[in-house]
């Protein structure tokens, strides 16, 4: 990475103002480190006083237990989470509270208090009964950043069926995969999405998956761009024309979930071709996402809170709708491009909705800063008081800008760390307590057991690089593996009997994390999470190629970009025309994020005697480094001077 050695340099501290610790939930790190010994000892004594604060319509008989390796939170209590994101923040008072802001790309926008939200989710959760969508049935959505999308989530809870959200970047492909994965019997997209201006054919993309998708009995299409899209008879339906119906009432009674039934699948990459669907069920995911919004963003009555994450990911399903609703907050949601018209439009919606409290990703702190100092300048962002990044490590220079340009040397910064497995945030300072260190992530979150371990399972010394585990069970962790329980236990478990989260970190002298970023063959490019075998197979799928390994390279602005090393079929020529259109196919089959922004053509790749790609060595390659470490236990080292010479700078 081109920030690691920044990143192993960095020595400065930033502490609080006295200003922002004293009105903070957390004050100091004396009220810190109590309560955290508290919730380490007493970690289910200190969950359930913490549930209390939800709404229950029965309280839980236990507060954890594991099941063989399955572990199960409040079971025997019942509630609703729109219920509790919804009816008891109207009942508290606070219905006429702005909850949702949302700023489209063009044009004007939209407002729902709390009353209003409420109403529109009773009106979807009573189209979706109309359509036979019943308890613990899928729904899939295929939706871009418009209100129907927390709506339609909102809805499913409501009546207890389980969402599962796609991306509406991904392609019609990787839509499909989803889809056969879940066995949705429900599609709800929209005709088109804007981005840059230009309008995306979505729905074309779902007739195209849909083909293969025999389990989807009905489609529900939200009229976003009047793009003429085709409307499949006796199949889709206009959104408009289904809520708008008489018979349907603003009132749905929430249905009575028990703790552990499940909420939502989101599907993320892993090392193998195959996305993972990864589970979380009601109960102990609201409290988690609850909680970590509370103390992390340390909201107050009237913050207005703006994150620039998609829906379509852990950080918009936990950030922009469970956490920030349940604790009654006010969110802006944005639809579109960071850049467009100009590159100053999260400044001017920061000016506009007065944003006290705005959570973004490394990579748009980056491209947002070569833009120059001038657009943020030009605007009054007075406004905000603390900011947050997510996605992929910050290096020093970039959260330095964050500090000085953007929260005028007077916001303090939380970098948190965490995973879609992990449902919220289990590593990043508490604003009014954790001095910072740009470029850590810094302590582990109440009731979080975190640690670097070495190969052999051993404690890694301080600074010493190894595995990130999480030793102890937390109520937002995922619940298994969709469909596929072995998995959940080989990929999470397997090595070293606690949890396994991928990542590589150290922990320094004080006890703060440094995440490193991932030790397996997933790339995290401009903070999107890609399976290096995702987009081998797709490009091995294209009719010239005949093999394929993909690596991370570091990039100036994504963090890391894709490397693609390409063996060609005999057959094919390798020219600059086939190596766009690879390129073009990897944009189609998997989505314009997972597009390689190199391809270097190559005779052979380097493996072992077993056949085994050595990606470690292509790594080396691709970064410049010429690491290779050992490369005698390859078939012909001599490969490895060739693929070095015909290096893509
Ligand atoms: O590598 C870590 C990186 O993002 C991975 C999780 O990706 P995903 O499941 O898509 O969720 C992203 C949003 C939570 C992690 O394994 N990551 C996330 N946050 C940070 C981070 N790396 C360094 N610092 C962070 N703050």
């Amino acid at each position: 990475m081109p920030y690691i050695d920044s990143i192993l340099k960095e020595k400065r501290v930033f502490y609080p103002s006295h200003e922002f610790s004293r009105k903070s939930h957390i004050k100091n790190m004396a009220e810190y480190s109590k309560l955290y010994k508290k919730s380490i000892e007493s970690p289910e004594k200190f969950w359930a006083e913490k549930a209390n604060e939800l709404e229950w319509f029965k309280k839980w008989e236990t507060v954890l237990r594991n099941d063989m390796g399955f572990f199960k939170w409040f079971e025997g209590g019942r509630l609703n989470v729109s219920y509790n994101c919804l009816d008891r923040i109207v009942k508290s008072g606070k219905g006429s509270k702005t909850a949702l802001i949302w700023e489209p790309e063009s044009g004007e926008g939209k407002k729902y208090t709390y009353e209003q939200l409420l109403k529109e989710v009773c009106k979807f959760a009573n189209v979706l009964k109309k359509l036979d969508v019943k308890k613990g049935n899928v729904v899939q959505i295929y939706l871009p950043m418009i209100p129907e999308l927390p709506i339609a989530m909102l809805a499913c809870a409501r009546i207890g069926a389980i969402h599962s959200v796609v991306f509406a970047g991904f392609s019609s492909d990787a839509l499909k995969d989803r889809i056969r994965d879940s066995n949705a019997e429900l599609l709800i997209t929209a005709d088109g999405s804007f981005r840059n201006g230009k309008i995306f054919s979505l729905k074309k993309n779902v007739d195209i998956a849909l083909k293969e998708c025999p389990t989807i009995k009905n489609v529900i299409v939200v009229k976003r761009t009047d793009n003429n899209a085709y409307i499949a008879n006796g199949r889709d339906a206009w959104w408009h024309e289904l809520i708008n119906k008489k018979e349907i009432k603003d009132i749905c009674e929430p249905e009575s979930m028990h703790s552990e039934d499940s909420l939502f699948i989101l599907y993320t990459s892993g090392t193998t071709g195959k996305p993972k669907g990864i589970l979380h069920t009601q109960a102990g995911y609201l409290l988690f996402v609850y909680l970590t919004f509370k103390w992390i963003f340390d909201i107050k009555e009237n913050d207005s809170y703006f994150c620039t994450a998609d829906i379509g990911w852990i950080t918009g399903h936990s950030y922009i709708v469970y956490g920030p609703l349940s604790n009654g907050a006010t969110v802006v949601m944005y639809e579109g491009s960071p850049t467009f018209p100009k590159p100053d439009r999260f400044w001017r919606i920061i000016e506009k909705h007065k944003v006290t409290i705005f959570y973004t990703a490394p990579t748009a702190i980056r491209a947002l800063a070569k833009e120059g100092d001038e657009w943020p300048n030009k605007c009054n962002l007075s406004s905000l008081r603390l900011l947050g990044t997510v996605g992929e490590p910050i290096n020093p220079e970039a959260w330095i800008w964050y500090h000085n340009v953007i929260g005028k040397n007077k916001c303090p910064i939380v970098d948190t760390w965490w995973q879609t497995e992990t449902g919220g945030i289990l590593i990043s300072p508490l604003p009014g307590a954790t001095p910072l260190k740009p470029g850590s992530a810094t302590k582990p979150f109440f009731g979080i057991l975190a640690d670097v371990l070495r190969e052999d399972g051993s404690k890694a010394n301080p600074n010493e690089g190894g595995y990130l585990v999480i030793k102890n069970p937390w109520p937002g962790m995922l619940r298994t593996v969709w469909d596929d329980p072995q998995r959940y236990k080989n990929a999470y478990f397997e090595k070293f009997g606690v949890y396994l989260t991928g990542d590589s970190a150290r922990m320094d002298e004080d006890g703060y994390f440094w995440i490193m970023g991932r030790i397996d063959d997933v790339i995290k490019v401009a903070g999107h999470r890609i399976g290096s075998a995702e987009v081998e197979s797709s490009l091995v799928s294209h009719k010239d190629v005949a093999e394929a390994a993909v690596v991370p390279y570091p990039h100036e602005i994504k963090g890391q970009a894709i490397y693609a090393f390409v063996v060609l079929k005999k057959n094919a020529k390798k020219s600059g025309q086939l190596n766009d259109e690879l390129k073009k196919h990897v944009a189609e089959r998997v989505g314009p994020i997972a597009k390689p922004d190199k391809i270097q053509f190559a005779d052979e790749l380097p493996k072992t005697r077993s056949g085994k790609i050595m990606r470690r060595i292509l790594k080396a390659i691709a970064d410049g480094s010429k690491d290779y470490g050992n490369i005698t236990t390859l078939t012909d080292p001599g490969v490895v001077e060739i693929l070095a010479k015909n290096r893509l700078n």
